[in-house]
């Protein structure tokens, strides 16, 4: 078993300084979790202390042994080739050569770097080199990867395809990934679980379905999705949420009172709604981006409250002839996905 759990942990460098506050999370066999959130929320501190870099103030890690960590700078030896490179760790273990060489060989072939075995690390580009260093950590067999920010060196297409790469690794290796990143789409397209920071504190743990679709805090709300989703101050009555030059219906009854709404942008479509919900909406600018074009304007009728929503996809053609000839553009059926976002903006209710 390589499950891993963090209990009620906490990194505190001096009185005031608490970077980790009351971590917990369970991280299963054979898992790929994914530990996101903005810089500085402590992702890499509560990774060095799970590998053992970092004391842990408060609580307790559990884990079992045989680890590996890759880091963000993957600091090759200049004077070693490839294949030098990657055998170090286990001459370090004194393995026998021919071990040695089986599992060298083994991760060379699963990473692509057999044409480069004899190279020095300084005739690699930037992606060979990531890989270098995650065959470093593959040769020792560990129960256990532990990742923080593997693909931040790359260009964008490259980090596209390592990430491809690494959520096939994880197949084929069938050990426990713990990936910390904060790119939110990384989250999203790699972990199976994705647990969220923010400032210290744990906002959710869940699928990217759940997360996405059941954010537990405005802040998770925020985080995830690109676009980012959409907040309107509004008033709600019995089932509907209103605000200047916007009306919707609700999934069900909520309290009489002052929220946040929050929809996704795809929420929105052009078509009139059935059940009277709308959304006006100054477009101030168009992005076209091919597949998709993003709509970027003001909710609620110019001075008072504005609000910047985007709408995406389902309205693209439609809208740009229309909103070339008048900004103002009403779209119906807005599908809420919350019902009324939780107010507390820090959103400290961490889920196990
Ligand atoms: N030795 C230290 N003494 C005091 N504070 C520290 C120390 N080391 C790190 N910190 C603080 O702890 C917080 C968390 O740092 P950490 O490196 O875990 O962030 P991170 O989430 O990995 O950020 P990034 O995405 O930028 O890598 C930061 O605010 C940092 O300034
Ligand atoms: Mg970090």
């Amino acid at each position: 078993m390589a499950s891993v759990t963090f209990d009620h942990v906490v990194k505190r460098y001096t009185a005031d300084v608490t970077v980790v506050k009351d971590f917990n999370v369970d991280i299963k066999d054979k898992e790929f979790m994914v530990l996101v959130g903005p810089s500085g929320c402590g992702k890499s501190t509560a990774l060095r202390m799970l590998a053992g870099l970092e004391s842990i103030t408060e609580g307790q890690i559990r884990i079992g042994r045989d680890i590996a960590m890759v880091f963000q700078s993957y600091a090759l030896y200049p004077h070693m080739s490839v294949y030098d490179n990657m055998a170090f760790p286990l001459q370090m273990q004194h393995m026998k050569k021919d071990d040695m060489d089986r599992r060298v060989k083994n991760a060379s072939k699963i990473l692509g770097l057999d044409p480069f075995l004899k190279r020095k690390p300084r005739a690699l580009s930037g992606g060979q080199r990531q890989r270098v260093a995650l065959g470093r950590a593959i040769v020792r067999n560990p129960k256990v990867f532990l990742l923080d920010e593997p693909l931040s060196n790359l260009d964008a297409k490259l980090r596209g395809q390592t990430r491809i790469e690494l959520q096939k690794l994880h197949r084929e290796l069938e050990t426990t990934f713990i990936y910390v990143t904060h790119d939110q789409v990384e989250a999203m397209t790699m972990g199976d679980r994705i647990a969220i920071m923010n400032a210290g504190i744990l906002q959710q743990v869940g699928t990217p379905g759940d997360v996405y679709d059941r954010p537990a805090n405005l802040f998770v709300a925020g985080f995830i999705g690109t676009p980012t989703m959409n907040f309107v101050p509004v008033t709600t009555s019995d089932s509907t949420a209103t605000a200047s030059g916007f009306t919707a219906k609700l999934p069900k009854s909520v309290p009489a009172g002052k929220g946040t709404l929050g929809f996704r942008p795809e929420a929105l479509t052009d078509k009139p709604s059935a059940d009277g919900s709308t959304l006006q909406m100054k477009v101030d600018v168009v992005e076209r981006l091919g597949s998709d074009q993003y709509l970027y304007g003001q909710v609620g009728g110019g001075s008072s409250a504005s609000t910047p929503a985007r709408s995406t996809s389902s309205t693209r053609r439609a809208n740009r002839r229309s909103s070339d000839r008048d900004p103002w553009k009403r779209f119906g059926h807005v599908r809420t996905s919350m019902q009324r976002a939780s107010r507390r903006s820090g959103g400290l209710s961490a889920q196990r």
